[in-house]
């Protein structure tokens, strides 16, 4: 009996693990720290830990065709150099699945107009578009949620701007199981809580962010060491000039954040062994310690970009086990939702 109970303890359920990120070229610091490091940390607990490079997405606002392959290779080589093991996890290319985009109109039939208004990311970018707000961009969530639901995944590894998103794929899943039958899971996101907002360095009330900001205010993964330190002794601090997080000292906050981040303690540590420091020692130190970690990555990065062969390869491998699960799930979609041909009885 006593045993019985140690063992519920310790053996937990298995959890299936998706996430998705964007192929938008380089990745920074925030993207790092946000979610690509918690992908990572999921391989080896997810059964199994998939995760989708998602081109589909991208088509939401304009971009260039001619470059979307290339910055594919670019994010799978990016998350690979943060140490996914595409024998440990499934990575593939999201267009290379179907399913994705079966699903995503069938899931409109359970979607709220209403609620795709209100989503925050739809209201920001249709606000930056100069020409055509498409109907991908409004729809944009669906085929997240698709992309999610196809596996019946538990946990949806994101960085904070993510948490509408999740909740609208939660009610989605519900809503399906309510109108059709019990198909699908409703997920939870996993937001890390050190570092899932990582702000710009020159304007530190923002995200840090590949749209929004300039060079200068941003981190890229593959920056070379003087870059970094460049860039994190130029950032923009409060006045005052104790190493302690307040509302009005977001600059100094955010490198708090991101020392603790990079170094996995709790901000009040580093507040306690800066107490004595200066603004500019800190912000040295900060920068030493970012270059450092970030500078294997860099390195892998450097190693695996190039043989685009081998990164195909691995895109390919991981598309094939994804399509295995995902067309389970659509078999089950379709007969609950009654499309194509009956099933045998
Ligand atoms: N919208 C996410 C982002 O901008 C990317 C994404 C697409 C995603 N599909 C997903 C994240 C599924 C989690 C799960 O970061």
């Amino acid at each position: 009996m006593r045993c019985g109970r140690l063992e519920s303890v310790h053996r937990l359920p298995p959890v299936r693990i998706f996430s998705g990120i964007q192929p938008t070229g380089r990745k920074h610091l925030g993207n790092h720290i946000g979610a690509i490091r918690q992908y990572v940390e999921g391989q080896d607990r997810g059964d199994p830990a998939i995760y989708s490079i998602v081109d589909l997405h991208a088509t939401s606002v304009a971009y260039d065709p001619a470059a979307l392959p290339r910055y594919v290779y670019d994010t799978t080589a990016m998350v690979l150099a943060a140490g996914l093991d595409p024998d440990r996890c499934i990575l593939f290319r999201q267009s290379d699945v179907k399913e994705h985009t079966e699903l995503c109109w069938l899931l409109c039939s359970v979607t709220a107009h209403g609620d795709l208004n209100r989503m925050h990311q739809f209201k920001d970018k249709s606000a930056q578009q100069r020409e055509l707000i498409s109907a991908g961009l409004f729809l944009y969530p669906v085929l997240q949620a698709a992309d999610v639901l196809a596996y019946r995944a538990h946990e949806v590894p994101v960085g904070d701007d993510q948490r509408q998103h999740i909740e609208l794929m939660r009610d989605i899943a519900e809503r399906f199981n309510a109108a059709y039958g019990d198909v699908l899971v409703a997920p939870e996101h996993r937001i890390p809580e050190v570092g899932a907002r990582i702000m710009d360095l020159q304007e530190p009330t923002r995200k840090m962010s590949t749209t929004a900001s300039e060079e200068r205010g941003l981190i890229f993964v593959d920056d070379d060491e003087d870059a970094i330190v460049k860039k994190l002794k130029s950032a923009v601090t409060d006045s005052g000039s104790e190493v302690r997080r307040s509302e009005d000292k977001p600059g100094i906050a955010n490198l708090i954040e991101i020392l603790a981040a990079v170094r996995a303690v709790e901000p009040d540590e580093i507040e306690r062994e800066f107490s004595d420091s200066r603004y500019g020692d800190f912000k040295v130190a900060v920068a030493e310690e970012v270059a450092n970690y970030l500078a294997p990555v860099r390195e892998r990065y450097g190693q695996l970009r190039p043989d685009e062969a081998a990164l195909e390869a691995a895109l390919q491998q991981g598309a094939e086990s994804a399509r295995e699960i995902a067309s389970d799930t659509m078999v089950d979609v379709r007969g609950a939702m009654g499309i194509g041909a009956p099933r045998p009885a």
